[in-house]
């Protein structure tokens, strides 16, 4: 893998790119790196070329210093995204896959930018606004967590990130997903909670994506759950929907073989 740190916008973006052929833009979930994709990245770059950044804050990228306090809307860091594939000189439309947080960015870069888009895959995201409680609720930690530090971040998510089973006899995985939390910097984490809070619900822009799409979920995944998934899928005129068995909302990680093969069967179809 490949690692170019990109200059945009006063910020140093990491980027890591692997592979040749048709561009497949990775967009992590919330409050991971690009190293979520680990399990993914090898078997996709042998049909493509995987683009897989750290968003502003996250990983080997940098943030403003302001982004704590004001927040990083879903549609900022798409254009983070579009300044990536400018200076990688990628002119192509891309393929996007987002995973959570990734899907809610995914969805601004599409419909702002739909020039730029080929397809689309969505791993365990949502389309919904958050509610009432659920924003309040990240600006809370948005405002304490310089104080708190990670750690109550890694008790509260852990839980409903991982199946029951995986939480029981995996330990490999619940650590690596621990990890990752507590590799991510207080200062980008408010930053995304802020920006989280606000977005919008996109549910009735569904549609407007007429191009073909994957839209994959964990059958245990308590965040963005099945049904709310394959919702999602039947309002996008050509969504495949795909239930990954074992699985919560790291699908990922969780089950790579699942992922891999329906990520590789709907990349067959497309290329
Ligand atoms: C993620 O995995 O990106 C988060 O669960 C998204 C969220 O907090 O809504």
């Amino acid at each position: 893998m490949n690692q170019r740190i990109i200059s945009a916008n006063e910020l140093q973006l990491a980027c890591h790119t692997q592979g040749e052929g048709a561009p497949l833009l990775l967009i992590h979930g919330f409050p991971f790196d690009h190293t979520m994709w680990e399990p993914q990245i090898e078997t996709l770059a042998s049909k493509c070329r995987v683009i897989a950044p750290d968003l502003r804050g996250y990983g080997g990228s940098t943030q403003h210093d302001d982004d704590a306090t004001i927040g990083v809307d879903m549609g900022t860091y798409a254009a983070d995204l579009v300044d990536i594939l400018d200076q990688l000189e990628i002119n192509e439309p891309v393929i996007l896959c987002g995973f959570s947080m990734g899907g809610y960015i995914l969805w601004q870069f599409a419909l702002k930018y739909p020039d730029h888009v080929r397809a689309l895959v969505l791993c365990d995201t949502r389309a919904a606004a958050d509610s009432t409680e659920a924003s309040e609720g990240r600006i809370k930690m948005a405002d304490t967590i310089a104080d708190t530090g990670v750690e109550p971040l890694v008790e509260g998510l852990t839980p409903k990130l991982l199946a029951a089973e995986t939480l029981d006899s995996r330990p490999e995985i619940v650590k690596k997903v621990q990890a990752m939390i507590r590799d991510a910097s207080p200062a980008a984490i408010a930053a995304s909670q802020r920006g989280m809070a606000r977005r919008e619900d996109v549910r009735n822009q569904l549609a407007t994506f007429e191009g073909p799409s994957l839209v994959l979920v964990g059958a245990e995944d308590a965040i963005s759950p099945p049904d709310e998934m394959r919702e999602i899928a039947d309002c996008m005129p050509q969504a495949k929907f795909q239930e990954i068995a074992k699985a919560g909302h790291m699908t990922v990680l969780e089950n790579p073989e699942a992922v891999n093969d329906a990520l590789q069967a709907f990349l067959d179809e497309l290329l």
